[in-house]
């Protein structure tokens, strides 16, 4: 990455051809690594997604994650996940794609999922230690490279744009987009950055299911609020604030 353009973001980066999940690696090393460090995998054997899920990650895809040390309350830390979405999306845009963002983690191109994101944290009582920002985009692969039933709505940039990226070139644009917006979210109101969340947010309008912990609404999204909630109106007429959830989109 040597035409890197960033002072923290991949400053140190840990390269491994083949591991399980970029993300146990990053866990591991947090502890003791500077903030910025990136692991990256060519192809991981056990790659996860949320809610405990399967990921798949075949070579030719860009997995990697981020260690980082912000100075938040646990509660705030999911307002990592958005404000990277947000770099994700507007680095495939620079690359010519039309990339938009389902609420809350996603990144669809032409309304398909490319990419997902995990996030996981570790905190001493309501201090964050360190986060892991788990990041997979399906690059230069078909959906044919991923396991049928975990292909969803997915789909990958070499599908929809009918050629292979420069992935190092995209890293390299990535990394100088999320530093940009983790210097915004250290220093300015996190308004900030849902206001640019939410005008290339792909869920607004859309009629879904949110499954959560205990308990499904459904309804149509009318919005996202400054703090990164999902606003819907239920079936039965009230508006809800929705913090966390998995969201289905129930019509395309
Ligand atoms: C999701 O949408 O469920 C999140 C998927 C996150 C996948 C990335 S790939 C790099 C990092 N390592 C993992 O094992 N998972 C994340």
């Amino acid at each position: 990455l040597s035409g890197l353009k960033t002072t923290l973001f991949g400053k140190n980066i840990h390269y491994y051809d083949e591991a399980g999940s970029s993300n146990d690696i990053a866990k591991k090393l947090a502890p003791t690594a500077e903030e910025g460090t990136i692991v990256v995998v060519e192809q991981q054997t056990g790659g996860r997604g949320r809610l405990g899920r399967q990921w798949a990650s075949p070579k030719g895809g860009i997995w990697f994650s981020t260690i980082l040390k912000p100075r938040i309350a646990l509660s705030a830390a999911s307002r990592l996940t958005l404000t990277f979405g947000l770099s994700v999306t507007k680095a495939l845009r620079e690359f010519g794609f039309d990339a938009k963002i389902k609420w809350p983690n996603d990144v669809l191109v032409n309304g398909k999922k490319v990419c997902g994101i995990l996030t996981e944290v570790d905190a001493e009582i309501d201090t964050v230690e360190f986060v892991v920002i788990g990041i997979g985009i399906n690059a230069n692969m078909s959906l044919k490279d991923i396991p049928e039933e975990l292909r969803e709505n997915s789909t990958t940039l070499r599908d929809e744009g009918g050629k292979s990226i420069d992935r190092v070139e995209f890293l390299q644009k990535l990394l100088f987009e999320m530093e940009q917006e983790y210097i915004r979210f250290s220093t300015r109101p996190f308004s900030e950055i849902m206001e640019e969340i939410i005008t290339l947010s792909d869920t607004i309008g859309r009629e879904v299911t949110v499954n959560m912990p205990n308990r499904i609404a459904e309804g149509t999204v009318v919005g996202i609020s400054k703090t990164g909630a999902l606003l819907l109106k239920r079936t039965d007429g009230e508006i809800e604030e929705i913090i966390a959830g998995r969201c289905i989109y129930t019509k395309k």
